[in-house]
């Protein structure tokens, strides 16, 4: 087991996957962990969707539609390339949220949704699988939340989260460290 802090700083987002297979109970592990994520007032907001390999045209189909409506000019190999792209990974989910009426409440939801996420990706990670959060205009299409049985007026999806095995991970992006971010009231530099 890797320690914390590796586990934390050593998670990449995964762009591209190899066909290697998650087993459904780590799956399932992984959505339990997301439900561990703290959640003022205790609302549950995410609701996970799987989409399984039968369905992945069906979403590959989706994000070509968008492609194909800002312009882009796809050739059959293009095409073939977006398809192959939905259908690799081993998983595919939708998470949404549930809309609270109150807007306090549904910010506060969209917090545990992000750590939720969190939680999933780091539990897959410490198995050896990577994942990735896309949150591309795909998510916002109505064929997405027919396709996922999904009513808008009842649900927002937030993210189309893929895990599988990485097929290359992607060197760590720079980040700031604490003290850029960080200040301290009363010290010279605050
Ligand atoms: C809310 C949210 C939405 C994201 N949407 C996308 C996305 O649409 N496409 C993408 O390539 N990465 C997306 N990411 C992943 C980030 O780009 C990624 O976390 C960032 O590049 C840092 O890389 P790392 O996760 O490997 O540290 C998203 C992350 C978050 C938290």
């Amino acid at each position: 087991m890797k320690n914390i802090n590796e586990l934390i700083k050593k998670r990449r987002t995964i762009h591209s996957y190899s066909t290697e297979t998650i087993d459904e109970v780590l799956i399932k592990e992984a959505i339990d962990c997301a439900l561990y994520a703290p959640n003022h007032k205790l609302t549950f907001p995410m609701r996970f969707t799987i989409i399984p390999k039968e369905f992945r045209k069906a979403l590959a189909n989706i994000s070509l539609t968008i492609r194909k409506k800002k312009g882009r000019v796809l050739t059959p190999e293009d095409e073939a390339k977006i398809i192959q792209k939905f259908e690799k990974p081993s998983h595919i989910l939708i998470v949404s949220q549930v809309k609270h009426p109150d807007p306090v409440i549904l910010k506060e939801d969209y917090a545990t949704l992000a750590m939720g996420i969190q939680n999933f990706s780091l539990y897959l990670w410490e198995k050896g699988y990577g994942t990735k959060w896309s949150s591309g205009s795909i998510i916002r299409e109505d064929e997405l939340y027919s396709l996922c049985g999904i009513n808008p007026k009842e649900e927002s999806i937030e993210a189309l989260l893929w895990a599988g095995g990485a097929e290359k991970e992607p060197s760590p992006p720079k980040r700031p460290s604490a003290n850029d971010m960080t200040k301290t009231l009363g010290s010279p530099n605050s």
